[in-house]
């Protein structure tokens, strides 16, 4: 699609603005320009840029200063308009009708003619989809007019941003303008689903819990964890990095640590000596996983030779909560 002239503006880039409807235009205005600008979603921040425009894209690269052309997820406003990009089978069908808009993405054939760019999809021959729910990242799109590429606005390799002060603060004026959406709801990534030989199989643990997918198979084909098999590109273990060594499963935490507790505290450490900041005071997963990239950031931000974290349980919300901290855990040590 046609790149348009960058619209009139003293501001300085990388501005954090209010999602008002001039606002969310001026953004938009700069996303039709190629201009890349920071996406509230329920998830995280995303890094958008028109996903039909490839030098575009290429800003997205060059501001997170990703080393390899990952594929991206297109964001678009509604199942109809993911038709136009995608060809859907029935399950994925039904599964959109289901969660979208919401925090699923669905990796299917990208369709004959599409205009998403090569370099959005990273040439392979699928492309991954999804609606998101939030207001201000629908009016956004909405008001582009066209399907948005958007990563996490985070640094290559850094923790994900959940507030548009992170998003801020790692990339600054390489962002035309960040709309500011609140504190991102859900505070995960989405959870990824694609298809192999018919059978649906899970990309990326995120913030909608397998479980609650239920689909037959899926579990049978689950992405494994470890980090060895990359299925989905990106899926590398050194995501996530805060620059303290990482200690999960900390029933008590080291001495000089940071602790990242969960549940009630228990009473055998010096909770003056050793900052604690809580993921959920109440034990609860979903609270859990909205804190948890900013509490990591919090933590980091106190310069701790090491951040401990409390045993999250493994269920639900909180695989994809482990999932993230062991790859935390594994690039905080390499
Ligand atoms: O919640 C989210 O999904 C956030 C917000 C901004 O929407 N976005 C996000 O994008 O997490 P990103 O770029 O950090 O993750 C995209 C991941 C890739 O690393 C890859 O694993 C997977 O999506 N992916 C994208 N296209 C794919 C494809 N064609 N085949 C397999 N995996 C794909
Ligand atoms: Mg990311």
């Amino acid at each position: 699609m046609s790149r348009e002239p960058p619209p009139p503006s003293d501001l300085p880039r990388g501005v954090i603005l209010p999602p008002t409807e001039a606002n969310v235009a001026l953004a938009a205005a700069f996303l039709r320009a190629g201009d890349v600008v920071g996406m509230p979603t329920e998830t995280v921040y995303g890094l958008a840029a028109d996903a039909t425009d490839g030098e575009a894209v290429a800003r997205i690269y060059e501001a997170k200063g990703r080393p390899s052309f990952n594929p991206l997820i297109c964001h678009v406003t509604s199942l109809e308009e993911a038709e136009r990009y995608a060809v859907f089978n029935d399950a994925a069908r039904t599964l959109a009708q289901r969660f979208w808009p919401g925090p699923l993405t669905l990796v299917l054939p990208s369709r004959e003619g599409s205009p998403i760019s090569d370099l959005a999809r990273a040439g392979l021959p699928t492309v991954a989809l999804r609606v998101p729910a939030h207001a201000a990242a629908r009016a956004l799109i909405g008001a582009t007019g066209r399907p948005i590429a958007a990563p996490s606005a985070n640094l290559s390799g850094r923790i994900s941003p959940t507030t548009a002060r992170h998003v801020a603060s790692d990339l600054g004026p390489k962002v035309a303008a960040i709309i500011d959406g609140g504190p991102c709801e859900a505070g995960l990534e989405s959870t990824i689903l694609g298809w192999r030989d018919s059978l649906p199989i899970l990309l990326r643990h995120g913030a909608i819990p397998a479980d609650e997918i239920e689909l037959d198979a899926l579990t049978a084909q689950t992405l494994s964890t470890d980090g060895n098999s990359v299925i989905s590109p990106g899926q590398l273990l050194n995501h996530y990095a805060p620059i303290a060594q990482m200690q999960l499963n900390c029933d008590v935490p080291a001495p000089n640590s940071v602790f990242l507790s969960f549940g009630p505290l228990k009473c055998c450490f010096d909770a003056a000596i050793t900052p604690v900041i809580p993921l959920s005071r109440a034990g609860e997963l979903r609270e859990c996983a909205a804190r948890l990239f900013a509490a990591m950031r919090e933590a980091d931000a106190l310069g701790p030779g090491t951040i401990c974290v409390a045993p999250i349980p493994d269920h639900g919300l909180g695989v994809a909560i482990n999932d993230r901290l062991r790859r935390a855990a594994a690039a905080s040590a390499v």
